[in-house]
């Protein structure tokens, strides 16, 4: 028997929710391909849709943030025109979502190497962020042009700055310490990291801080991704125990 949307959410126990979601979404180009289309654009373009209900159920549920991993650093390796395809339909995304991020009090933050944006995408990512910054309600997270090993180094990078103008000493450096000089250590570690398409990999993605996070891989590929199968993940993510390394 399977449950409808409405009798998976009354399911759901509102009071033991992940705070912080993370999700790796994959499969745009096998969507494309699957539904007849020539291009992977068309795959990507269906993708904003899933992104667009991933944002809305996380926001309806009050859940404390949402990462979602929207560009990796070795993205940057596609073909050019699938490149300048995901900014334009990036930049059109922050522009069109303003309205619906305050309407649902929502606060767009991002995390990566911005700096490499073109500059129309990246100056409506700064826009729509300034626009939402005083929201209170969800943290929606862009990894954009972001790599886990990268956000470490750079960590690494400024610590070391800091330890050399004699500002840190290498005896004080402790996780906690490390983890405040990582891109967002306001938010906490991700609790629960969904990644669809049947890959079971991690793909540089939030490293440091998915060390205690649930892992949940669903073959439903990104663009076919709706609340059902959000819900499905967190209900399934409620029925484990989680230990952090204890007994
Ligand atoms: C992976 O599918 C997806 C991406 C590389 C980008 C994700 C982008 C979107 C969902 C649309 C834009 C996002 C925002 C936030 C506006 P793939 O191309 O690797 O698929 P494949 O593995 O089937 O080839």
């Amino acid at each position: 028997m399977t449950l409808s949307e409405q009798e998976l959410f009354q399911q759901l126990d509102k009071n033991r929710l992940p705070r912080h979601v993370a999700i790796i979404m994959d499969g745009n180009g096998r969507w494309a391909r699957l539904h007849g289309f020539k291009s992977r654009m068309s795959g990507h373009r269906a993708g904003i849709d899933a992104v667009r209900t991933a944002t809305r159920t996380a926001a309806e549920l009050n859940l404390h943030a949402l990462t979602l991993y929207a560009f990796s650093e070795e993205n940057w390796s596609r073909p050019k025109r699938e490149i300048q395809f995901l900014m334009s339909l990036l930049r059109r995304f922050l522009k069109d979502e303003i309205p619906e991020l305050m309407e649902n009090n929502i606060r767009l933050v991002s995390s990566g190497h911005i700096r490499r944006l073109p500059d129309d995408c990246r100056m409506q990512l700064l826009e729509t962020q300034k626009i939402t910054q005083k929201n209170t309600g969800l943290i929606l997270n862009l990894a954009l042009s972001y790599g886990g090993r990268t956000e470490i180094a750079d960590a690494v990078r400024k610590i070391a700055t800091d330890a050399a103008a004699g500002k840190i000493h290498p005896d004080d450096i402790t996780e906690e310490r490390f983890a405040a000089f990582l891109y967002h250590p306001e938010l906490p570690d991700p609790d629960l990291i969904i990644r669809t398409s049947g890959e079971y990999r991690i793909s540089n993605f939030l490293l440091w801080q998915a060390a205690y996070a649930e892992l949940y891989f669903t073959n439903v590929l990104w663009p076919d991704f709706n609340k059902r199968i959000f819900l499905e993940a967190l209900i399934d993510y409620q029925k484990r125990e989680r230990r952090f390394g204890g007994v």
